[in-house]
């Protein structure tokens, strides 16, 4: 039997008229509909405290400048766009690609088409050397599209590996980035968070509880604050989507296009002598006072203003972008008001990152020492601190880019090497008065050179006086490593800015070309 339906016979039709009026009209009225979007779920997201793709790319971008592309692709969602906003916009007037994923269609989930899309605007922008901001807000691999989905993934990943080094990749999470996913965030350059709306995590709650029966929720999991702080994931965390687009603006003003560009200069501040006699009371003369490094920073920098990476993580170094002389520069600088300043497993990984980050992009970098030493321990060195020590130490070694070295205080023992000493490298070594750098502080070198004098003393409290005395004035003094030539000049701390500017002017053309390789192989 035929089950074919049966033909009917053709009806009469009423043809739309294909006027270019009506026809352009059918295009606007679509394309209004697409980026008004579904107005329940739209609604829904704005309950849940978020913004739309569209609506956060407006925040982003400068006004009017967005060019969207692939608008009327369609995927298994059925939706236009297939549930991310791709295209292209300017960033104070500089170009910058861009994708938001749109949650309100399937959750933002990622399926073949989703992907092509972001592919292309990554494509782009290694083609045309502009920066990549991705607005992350899915709930991962698209379920129905299985092995397609994740084929789309492993493309970004990889396009994201490639483009390393060569264009800044900024990463913004601002909703959930569950699974797989994750890693796109963690393969940028920065990844920013909002706190309550944001989680990133490879395996949720309902896995964790059911493998290990820990209870978690999604925030305590991987929220903005557990990556802030805990992991390193996030390097800036915010508490609303305003002022962290703001942030990425800011970021994106620090930064060169690529890696063949400078980083964007501006005027240097008008009426400033750059003598900052205030340094000199900041920093305690005794080396185990604390201080904050960031009043330091900030009496060193254009009109005190800098951005800090990872504030929350590490907090006993701090890293930020900040300008001198209106060129930019990447502060590398130990904090001993946090454990003393010491280097510890996160803190040499999070300023590896950051000076990996600098030499790629050609931003010159300053390190302001004054550290203990590395800290001591089981736990750090079950931790792995030799190995993420090493990162640092040859994070630095690598770098071609102007490097100036300011020793505060104290610089001891490997810790003095690892950070920008001359022997790894840095082309400007300036110590302050106060500066002993030692292989140990001058108690502890007594106590180890002179153990038996010391037992076999009458007194050897006063003996260990005479003795740390002695130290201090033979050893402990910049004047041990200038007569050396380990430093290039001893400076008045209220000098620092001057000095440290007249240095970055001074190596503003340094190249250093080395033996090509396929890479090294940094210790991971
Ligand atoms: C398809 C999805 C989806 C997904 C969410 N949706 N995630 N559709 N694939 N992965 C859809 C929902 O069905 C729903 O559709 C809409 O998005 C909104 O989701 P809700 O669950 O209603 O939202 P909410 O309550 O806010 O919860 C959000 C969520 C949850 C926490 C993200 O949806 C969730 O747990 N999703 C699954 C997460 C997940 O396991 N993803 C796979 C990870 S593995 P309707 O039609 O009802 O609006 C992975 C591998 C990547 O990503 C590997 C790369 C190498």
């Amino acid at each position: 039997m035929d089950v074919r339906p049966a033909v009917r016979p053709t009806q009469p039709q009423q043809q739309p008229q294909r006027t270019m009026r009506a026809l352009r009209d059918r295009r606007d009225e679509l394309a209004g509909r697409i980026a008004l979007g579904d107005r329940v779920a739209v609604e829904r997201q704005h309950r849940l405290g978020k913004r739309t793709a569209r609506e956060r790319l407006e925040l982003l971008l400068d006004e009017g400048s967005f060019v969207e592309v692939d608008m009327y692709r369609r995927g298994t969602t059925g939706a236009h766009t297939d549930g991310v906003v791709a295209g292209s916009g300017t960033v104070d007037g500089r170009r910058v690609f861009v994708y938001a994923q749109d949650f309100t269609i399937s959750g933002g989930s990622l399926g073949a088409g989703h992907a092509e899309k972001i592919h292309k605007v990554m494509d782009m922008a290694v083609a045309t050397g502009s920066p990549i901001v991705a607005l992350n807000d899915s709930g991962g691999a698209r379920i129905q599209e299985g092995v397609m989905a994740l084929n789309g993934y492993g493309g970004i990943f990889r396009r994201q590996v490639e483009a390393s080094g060569i264009v800044p990749q900024i990463s913004v999470v601002l909703g959930p980035c569950a699974g797989g996913a994750a890693y796109s965030p963690a393969l940028a350059d920065f990844t920013f968070m909002v706190r309550e709306t944001a989680q990133m995590y490879l395996t949720g709650p309902d896995v964790v509880q059911a493998v290990s029966g820990e209870r978690v929720t999604h925030n305590q999991l991987g929220g903005a604050d557990v990556h802030g702080s805990m992991s390193g994931v996030a390097s800036f965390v915010h508490d609303d989507e305003e002022s962290c687009l703001a942030d990425v603006r800011y970021l994106l003003s620090l930064l060169p296009s690529n890696n063949l560009e400078p980083p964007p200069s501006c005027e240097p501040p008008s009426d400033d002598d750059d003598v900052r006699p205030d340094l000199a009371s900041l920093v305690p003369v005794s080396p185990n006072q604390p201080y904050d490094i960031r009043a330091v920073i900030g009496d060193v920098v254009d009109d005190g203003e800098f951005l800090e990476v990872h504030e929350g993580w590490a907090a006993n170094v701090v890293c930020a972008f900040a300008r001198v002389g209106g060129e930019v520069v990447g502060v590398v600088g130990n904090q001993p008001l946090v454990l003393a300043g010491v280097l510890d497993t996160a803190a040499s990984q999070k300023a590896a990152r950051f000076v990996r980050f600098c030499d790629a992009f050609n931003i010159p970098l300053v390190t302001l020492v004054d550290v203990p030493g590395f800290l001591p321990g089981t736990d750090q060195e079950y931790g792995g601190a030799i190995r993420h020590g090493a990162k640092l130490l040859y994070a630095y070694c690598e770098a071609s880019v102007p490097r100036v070295q300011v020793i505060l205080r104290k610089a001891y023992g490997g810790a003095y090497i690892v950070m920008d000493s001359r022997s790894i490298g840095c082309d400007l070594s300036l110590a302050w008065p106060t500066n002993e750098i030692a292989v140990m502080g001058a108690e502890a070198a007594v106590n180890v050179i002179h153990r038996k004098e010391l037992a076999a003393a009458a007194d050897p409290d006063e003996l260990r006086q005479v003795l740390v005395a002695r130290y201090a004035d033979e050893l402990a003094h910049p004047y041990y490593a200038a007569e050396r030539g380990l430093v290039d000049d001893v400076i008045d701390p209220a000098q620092t800015r001057a000095a440290v500017r007249r240095g970055l002017e001074m190596l503003r053309d340094k190249r250093r070309r080395s033996p090509a390789r396929k890479h090294g192989n940094v210790p991971l």
